[in-house]
């Protein structure tokens, strides 16, 4: 089954774009509400990492999510659209001293910290604001996710977070610390998780490192687990919504959470993934030696998660119901690797007729780059003009 797209509106327009399906979104959004509202002090933030295109973001916001930011760049973004700094969260690995003191001026409802240096230029920099900033610790949990492991991060191996053997000694530091107010922990083991058991670990040793702290007469109020949730990137009409019903209910059921705890969460593919496509235009057909090439005018620069990661994303002739053929699916970039499929079977090619990339909502369009001085891709929502 092929996704629809109002194709005339299409031809109008300048390709390769993204497409916004705002119908999904905006379903998509209200399952999480519904489905994270069962449960008490469950808070959603989006993390703007995947998608700031600031239509989407503006909908989003709407919506009632906060915001998990990366960068000062992100942090502005989610202050542009709206979201207010009470909800918006602020990790990464290397936060720089600019981006440190925006959040500050923002009074941003927590940095997630990530090593000691980091904790002191934090306190350093809100002691010359007279400023007290409140912190939780990205602790690494040594738990491995089964996906692909550029995008796993909670392994004792990948740079992120700190040391559980170490979290005790970094609380005790905090505590001395005049300008930081250490509020709780945060957690994030990799993206595009399908397998609820690797969440279920995650709760495991969350419940363990609290029943140590505890021990200890440690007290938290703010536990984040981040993101992770995956998508149906085989079938994204069957399934545009992920299954937010089973993900709530696996943290309800197996972390234990204290009555005076809240669980925040941080979603970034999952909001957004099933609602974008990337949409170009058929330039040429050509004839391999064994083989046939539909080459589009979308390249790796519009959407790089084939070549960086050998994704996944479902390909369709909008144009065309010719019957099928095969073909390897590239772009015009001058790298090999700028393929988005081989041996896919489509609706006879003709130059000119629509392609569209399917489940590219996420981490496309904010990943585009202008290799080849080529032109970052456009977004359009549906139902907004010239769509
Ligand atoms: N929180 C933290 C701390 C993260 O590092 C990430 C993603 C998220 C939340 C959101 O994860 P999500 O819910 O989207 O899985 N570019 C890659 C994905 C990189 C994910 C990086 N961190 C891709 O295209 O698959």
């Amino acid at each position: 089954m092929k996704g629809t797209f109002p194709i005339e509106k299409f031809r109008a327009l300048r390709t390769p774009f993204y497409y916004y399906d705002t119908e999904v979104l905006r379903r998509t959004l209200a399952c999480i509400r519904d489905e994270a509202s069962r449960y008490e002090r469950f808070c959603v933030h989006y993390a703007i990492k995947a998608n700031a295109n600031p239509k989407v973001l503006a909908i989003i916001r709407e919506n009632g999510l906060g915001a998990d930011c990366v960068s000062g760049g992100e942090i502005q973004a989610a202050i542009k659209v709206g979201f207010p700094s009470e909800n918006i969260v602020f990790a990464g690995v290397g936060k720089a001293d600019w981006e440190i003191n925006l959040a500050l001026d923002h009074d941003i409802a927590c940095f997630n910290v990530e090593s000691l240096p980091e904790l002191e230029v934090i306190n350093e920099l809100a002691s010359a604001k007279g400023k007290v900033a409140r912190i939780a610790f990205r602790i690494n949990p040594d738990v491995g996710a089964h996906t692909h492991a550029n995008i796993t991060t909670g392994l004792a191996e990948n740079k992120f977070g700190i040391r559980m053997e170490d979290m005790e000694h970094v609380i005790e530091v905090a505590r001395t610390m005049k300008y930081i107010d250490f509020i709780g922990l945060h957690f994030h083991i990799g993206s595009q998780i399908l397998d609820m058991g690797d969440f279920v670990a995650l709760c495991n040793r969350v419940n363990e490192l609290q029943d140590k702290l505890e021990a200890n007469q440690i007290r938290i109020a703010y536990i984040n687990v981040g993101g992770g949730l995956g998508i149906d990137y085989q079938h994204p009409n069957r399934q545009s919504v992920p299954d937010f019903a089973a993900y709530f209910k696996t943290y309800a059921t197996h972390l234990k959470l204290r009555s005076y705890q809240t669980l925040h969460f941080e979603l970034g593919r999952a909001v957004v993934g099933q609602c974008g496509s990337l949409i170009s235009r058929v330039l040429y057909v050509k004839q391999g030696a064994n083989k046939q090439f539909a080459i589009l005018d979308a390249g790796m620069t519009d959407l790089i998660r084939p070549a960086l990661y050998q994704a996944y994303h479902k390909i369709e002739n909008i144009s065309s119901e010719d019957p099928l053929q095969t073909y390897d699916v590239v772009g015009p970039v001058c790298e090999s690797s700028d393929v988005f499929g081989k041996a896919i079977d489509l609706n006879e090619v003709h130059r000119g007729d629509f392609i569209a990339i399917r489940s590219a909502g996420a981490y496309g369009e904010i990943m585009a780059s202008g290799y080849n001085c080529r032109k970052l891709p456009q977004g359009y929502l549906s139902g907004e003009t010239p769509l």
